[in-house]
């Protein structure tokens, strides 16, 4: 467990360190504490992997398709104007336990909780750029990000990511602060890449190196890892992955969670029990409704929607309901205003990596 962790926090693996956040832990608060937020490393990386801040000492390497690479001193950031983000941070393989019930699926047996709501602030990645002075060519597509962290066998692919230029340009941060406070090391400090509305795969902690790129990388954790198939396949189907059989694992699928009551827990018959968690998407669009279902998506009713914490945050929903004695299914949806919504039945959507799942959130309750 890393130091200062809280120790309910569920240990997948301690080596790389792999935590999850269990659900009560993600429903005391809005923003998830950073001692309870989930922990995904690749690498062993023992001296990366407790909650203290490290000093901004070291440089970004920018290299690639730019006029003059170049290697900035982190303490540059610090003259440099600071955004805050709400986002959700959250691991394309969360849920993936609900694609291993179709066909068993290899990697982290994430439950619900590779996930987590905090608050990144840090310099604009185009403010950054521009004040480094460097200007990129115009075959730059991609950005592909390196971290710190090393594999500790020769056998194992140093992870990096590539994230589209445009995107990286309009909404990109290299994050210097969680919650208000120095970037602890086991969640990237001292910098981190922040892309909003992204997957926690391209999120790469312990930056060290930016390069530009005509394509996106062909190291593994950009292929085959992190992507799903373009068309559908059935569960268990092996597939070949190539750049265009297949999509990586950016933009969130819009998704939404019920924190209470709680999946097979016991509520009181013929009072008034109140129902409330969260929706997300990739920020594209507001989120317009959240709906429940009492009769297994029959029909729908609406919750209320808490005012907006921003396009990247969890935006929290409650309603209340009164049960009759025995057993209830409730359903949960959200939609936004593209028209995006969550499907019925997620294994449609099953893939051999077990990214993405955002099926209707489907519990039970006893009324006692
Ligand atoms: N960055 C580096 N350098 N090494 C990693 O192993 N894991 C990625 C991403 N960034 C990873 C990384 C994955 S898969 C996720 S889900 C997030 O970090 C998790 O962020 P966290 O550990 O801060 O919660």
């Amino acid at each position: 467990m890393a130091e200062n962790k809280d120790a309910r926090l569920k240990v997948i693996t301690t080596d790389p360190l792999v935590l999850e956040t269990p659900d009560h832990l993600l429903a005391a608060n809005r923003i998830t504490p950073s001692t309870s937020l989930f922990v995904r490393n690749h690498h062993g990386a023992k001296h990366l992997e407790d909650m203290l801040p490290r000093p901004m000492v070291g440089d970004i390497e920018i290299s690639g398709l730019v006029d003059k690479p170049t290697k900035v001193p982190l303490s540059e950031l610090a003259k440099l104007p600071k955004t805050e983000v709400e986002m959700v941070l959250q691991c394309s393989g969360n849920f993936r336990f609900q694609f291993s019930k179709l066909s068993p699926i290899k990697g982290t047996p994430w439950n619900k909780g590779g996930i987590g709501n905090v608050r990144f602030a840090g310099v604009r990645i185009a403010d950054f750029l521009k004040a480094a002075g460097v200007s990129i060519s115009a075959d730059a597509k991609y950005v592909t990000a390196e971290g710190a962290d090393q594999p500790e066998k020769a056998a194992q692919i140093d992870y990096e990511k590539s994230v589209p230029l445009d995107v990286v340009l309009a909404r990109g941060l290299l994050a210097t602060e969680l919650n208000g406070s120095l970037l602890p090391a086991v969640h990237g400090g001292p910098v981190r890449l922040v892309i909003p509305g992204y997957y926690g795969n391209v999120q790469v902690k312990w930056l060290t190196r930016l390069r530009f790129e005509t394509r996106e990388t062909s190291n593994f954790f950009q292929l085959p890892d992190y992507r799903t198939p373009k068309k559908r396949i059935e569960p268990g189907t092996p597939i070949e992955y190539t750049f265009d059989n297949s999509d990586p694992n950016f933009d969130m699928k819009i998704n939404s969670r019920i924190f209470a009551p709680a999946d097979n827990s016991t509520v009181a018959a013929g009072t008034s029990v109140e129902l409330k968690g969260v929706a997300w998407n990739d920020g594209a669009a507001d989120l317009v409704s959240v709906e429940f279902s009492q009769d297994s998506g029959a029909s729908w009713k609406t919750t209320r929607l808490a005012a907006s914490a921003g396009p990247y945050a969890f935006r929290e929903w409650s309603t209340s309901v009164t049960f009759e004695k025995g057993e209830h299914s409730l359903w949960l949806r959200a939609q936004d205003a593209l028209g995006r919504t969550q499907p019925i039945d997620g294994g449609l959507f099953w893939n051999p990596g077990g990214y993405g799942w955002n099926a209707v959130e489907k519990i039970r309750v006893m009324a006692v």
